[in-house]
């Protein structure tokens, strides 16, 4: 499987974005997150090409908790880009990248009242409430700031994706979101309402993450739409934005069939624009919120090949092989956290057959699989393991765990390569260790 600009270059060695992997590991160390930066900007160009063809006036987020640092935020900004921030960490992130704040969508289901105060502080253009308590501290944040902020309500539309249970969020029994049905989006668009210094934009849901089947989408666009002519009907207040999330799914092993970001697109909007005609509302701006599809694709782990260790097989006959790299559970939590599948392989040895099997382990103390299964070129010690689609929530989710430092980023196009995120150093794993 080869994703992106990567190729296999003469000598057998993976290249992305023009460079050779080889080179990379040994001028940047591994384990090694390397970014296809060709592939993120065909990614957002993908989105806003779509966007402008299918409907018109819409925006794409870039949902910044799949992959967020500086240089990041600052390419998002380049290719025009709102931005989907989630935290004040991702906030400062953004501020730091100097991102403009009107194109910044604040999401999260708890908000702390310090990033409420940061959010109106920096001029956010959307405050997504997602609970009464924060409609009430927000608003009073704003009014003693003697400013009016602009606020989307996150709502449940109360729509099963039939994804993994931990990035399902569109379905009545979750903690994301004011329920249509029982009631309560209605009360959270007449408390917001209620204030003079909170200006309701519009209306928001995500229905979940990593979904091949368009249904979920399909069924959420004539809820939201419902529920706008509803709103308008009730208040008169007539809701300018609809924000449908992210959630378009990416291949991680060959066997993956994601929909392209084109059809993805256009099942949205179609789905919107049906809404609208069937309630006669007017057509609001659209927003879509992408992160795993514009990054996941476009990101390799490298690791070196350390152990390759043989075990008898209880089950059946015959030996299997451990096959054990320099990074881990730290680096990648995902299989872990999600039983989530990988494809890997020996980036120096592309040419090579893939007859040898192996379980791709960790280097943490516990079972720390990468992959349970998988057919590889023989692998040596120092040879490179190079494990694809590794670009959405993995940098972001990574930990110290072992006291392992965290992994360089680093960006590759058009055959240069630029470092994005230093390597940790020993130095800063105790550096806020009192001493
Ligand atoms: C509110 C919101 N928007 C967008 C996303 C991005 O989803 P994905 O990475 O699946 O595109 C998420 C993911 O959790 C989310 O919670």
């Amino acid at each position: 499987m080869l994703l992106g600009t990567q190729k296999i270059n003469d000598k057998g060695h993976l290249m992305i974005g023009g460079c050779d992997v080889a080179d990379l590991a040994a001028e940047y160390g591994t384990p090694l997150y390397v970014m296809d930066e060709e592939e993120i900007i065909a990614k957002c160009r993908a989105y806003r090409s779509a966007l402008a063809n299918y409907y018109g006036r819409a925006h794409a987020a870039y949902a910044s908790k799949a992959f967020c640092t500086v240089g990041m935020c600052k390419l998002m900004n380049e290719e025009g880009m709102y931005l989907d921030v989630a935290s004040a960490g991702e906030l400062y992130t953004a501020k730091v990248a100097e991102f403009p704040s009107e194109r910044i969508i604040f999401h999260g289901n708890n908000k702390s009242r310090f990033e409420l105060e940061m959010a109106v502080a920096e001029n956010v253009g959307f405050v997504v409430c997602d609970s009464f308590g924060e409609i009430e501290d927000l608003a009073d944040i704003a009014a003693k700031a003697g400013k009016v902020q602009g606020v989307m309500l996150r709502v449940n539309p109360g729509v099963d994706p039939h994804t993994h249970s931990l990035i399902r969020t569109g379905q009545e029994d979750s903690k994301f979101g004011f329920n249509i049905h029982i009631g309560l989006a209605m009360k959270a668009v007449k408390a917001v309402l209620s204030h003079d210094s909170l200006n309701l934009l519009g209306l928001h849901c995500h229905v979940g993450s990593q979904l091949f089947e368009p249904t979920p989408f399909v069924q959420a666009a004539p809820i939201m739409t419902e529920f706008i002519k509803t709103v308008t009907a009730e208040t008169g207040k007539v809701i300018e934005h609809l924000d449908m999330g992210g959630g378009l799914g990416v291949r991680y092993v060959e066997s993956d069939n994601p929909l392209s970001v084109g059809e993805f697109v256009k099942l949205i909007c179609d789905g919107v624009k049906a809404g609208v005609e069937a309630t006669g509302i007017k057509m609001p701006t659209l927003l879509l919120e992408p992160g795993r599809s514009i990054v996941g694709e476009a990101g390799t782990t490298l690791y070196t090949v350390g152990a390759v260790k043989e075990v008898p097989v209880v089950e059946e006959p015959g030996r299997k092989y451990y096959l054990s790299v320099d990074g881990g559970l730290s680096d990648n939590p995902r299989p872990s956290l999600y039983d989530a599948v990988y494809t890997a392989e020996i980036a120096n040895k592309m040419n090579e057959a893939a007859d040898c099997v192996y379980t791709v382990s960790g280097k943490h103390c516990e079972t720390d699989t990468l992959i349970p299964k998988t057919n590889l070129q023989k692998a040596e010690r120092g040879d490179i393991l190079a494990v694809l689609t590794t670009g959405a929530y993995n940098f972001a989710m990574a930990s110290n765990y072992n006291r392992l430092p965290r992994p360089a980023v680093v960006f590759v196009s058009w055959g240069k390569s630029r470092i994005d995120v230093k390597r940790q150093t020993l130095e800063d794993l105790v550096l806020w260790d009192v001493k």
